[in-house]
């Protein structure tokens, strides 16, 4: 009999598993404790802006006409419990209030919820991004609470998923990682996982320690990545080279390898900056807190990035103050195709521009409901060429597609001063320049 599979927490990660388990061909139930998402996701829809997910959700979901109806969703912890073998725990760790250290309570209670109502044999996974030793703990904890005692098995997959790219990386990730302790454990997550794997993912088993060391370990290489072609940009830009070149020629390095390495103004989403803090955190409190200390260097650099686009603005409006200036803000999202503006560098940049009295107008194509409630007092305009009109300068701060796509010619004709800085390197200087702007990118020579 096919395996039956429970998804405990629908937000960004489970809400995209659920859906790619049910296209794998496995019954699934969702539950949430927020009655706005499971009404929300009853109805096919996602409360974010996430490239596919909605259709996959449509295609399956109990109810919609012409779906398989093989996803449902509920907030009942019995009926969870009762209804899987496989239980994936997809809540999620932000970062402790005013400290590194990642919030675990989410995923404690959530284990707790669920096994108190274990009272047959299940697989519980925990997908989250956790601290080291989590898995232990938590092992331990349902082994006290479940009912049906050693039955119950706990093992550690985590999740690897892009922002914009969810549901391909979930359908067919670059690899599948399981921290397991038994047989019985890994043979489960072989039949989870057979179609990605039979189409090439790698399946890579470890113990517990290991699968969460992997998860933030990629995130920090990435991060390391960034920030340092951000190092480089900042050196480019004191001895007049160019950062796009430079990349450009590392990347040709198989070693090194093309991606990750887009100079700008830094990372920034809910996962990469949270996640490195967690990790420092988590090492001080294991004793190997040296093993991280470039992570705080490749943080500061990072965050440093931010402050130095408003200061290229600053120069680019002539130096002074920013009060009575129109600043145009291209991007609000921390990323193009989401609508995620967690710990964005946009608006993070245009937030200071704004208290130092700049005025302010942000334009997103998908990131505006979300911009507009975190930083109501910014100024917003329904398209580019409104937030551009009148500005004395253009800050092209996320790249979405239909920023390379705009009428540099026809926008220059609408800006009070057609000068665009490029925070992300991703316009094409020619283009710009030969429509009439005065076009500076960080990390590269003024033209
Ligand atoms: C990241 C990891 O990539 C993913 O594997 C993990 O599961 C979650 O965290 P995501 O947060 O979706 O995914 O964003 P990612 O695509 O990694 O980009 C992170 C940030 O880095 C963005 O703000 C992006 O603009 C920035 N970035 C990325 C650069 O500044 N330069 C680059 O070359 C690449």
């Amino acid at each position: 009999m096919a395996l039956k599979i429970t998804v405990i927490g629908t937000g960004y990660l489970g809400a995209t598993h659920a859906a790619a388990m049910a296209e794998l061909g496995f019954e699934v139930l969702g539950l949430d404790i927020v009655p706005e998402k499971i009404d929300m996701l009853q109805r096919g829809e996602v409360p974010m802006y996430e490239p596919g997910l909605e259709e996959l959700l449509r295609k399956h979901v109990a109810g919609i006409e012409g779906a398989t109806g093989r996803l449902r969703f509920t907030m009942d912890w019995a009926e969870a419990a009762d209804f899987g073998d496989v239980h994936f725990i997809c809540v999620n760790t932000p970062q402790k209030h005013g400290e590194y250290a990642c919030d675990m309570s989410y995923v404690d209670s959530a284990v707790e919820s669920l096994a108190k109502h274990l009272n047959k044999a299940a697989l519980v996974v925990g997908k989250s991004t956790v601290p080291v030793g989590s898995a232990d703990r938590l092992a331990a904890r349902i082994l006290e609470l479940a009912p049906a005692g050693d039955e119950v098995e706990l093992a550690w997959n985590p999740e690897f998923l892009r922002e914009g790219f969810a549901v391909r990386d979930t359908l067919r990730p670059d690899r599948i990682v399981v921290g397991v302790r038994s047989e019985r454990a890994e043979k489960l997550l072989r039949e989870v996982y057979a179609t990605p794997v039979a189409e090439g993912s790698p399946f890579v088993v470890t113990d517990f320690p290991t699968a969460e060391l992997v998860k933030t370990s990629a995130n920090s290489f990435l991060a390391t990545k960034i920030s340092f072609i951000n190092a480089m940009a900042e050196v480019c830009e004191a001895a007049g080279g160019d950062v796009v070149k430079l990349a450009e020629a590392l990347g040709h390095d198989d070693r090194i390898g093309k991606k990750f390495l887009r100079a700008g103004i830094g990372f920034g989403g809910g996962c990469l900056p949270k996640d490195i803090r967690a990790f420092m955190a988590r090492a001080g409190e294991l004793g190997a807190d040296q093993a991280l200390t470039f992570l705080r260097e490749i943080d500061s650099i990072n965050m440093r990035r931010r402050g130095q686009m408003v200061e290229m603005a600053r120069e680019a409006l002539g130096g002074g103050s920013f009060l009575g200036k129109r600043v145009a803000v291209l991007g609000a999202t921390f990323k193009p195709d989401s609508d995620d503006v967690r710990d964005s560098p946009a608006l993070n940049v245009a937030g200071q521009i704004h208290l130092q009295g700049g005025q302010v107008t942000v334009y997103d194509p998908k990131g505006m409901g979300n911009a507009r409630r975190l930083f109501p007092t910014l100024g917003y305009a329904d398209t580019a060429v409104d937030a551009v009109r009148g500005a004395d300068v253009v800050l092209h701060l996320t790249e979405w597609r239909e920023f390379r796509e705009l009428d540099a010619a026809a926008l220059a004709s609408v800006a009070a001063a057609p000068v665009i800085l490029d925070g992300r390197n991703a316009l094409d200087p020619a283009v710009w320049r030969a429509a009439g702007w005065t076009y500076r990118a960080m990390g590269r020579p003024t033209a």
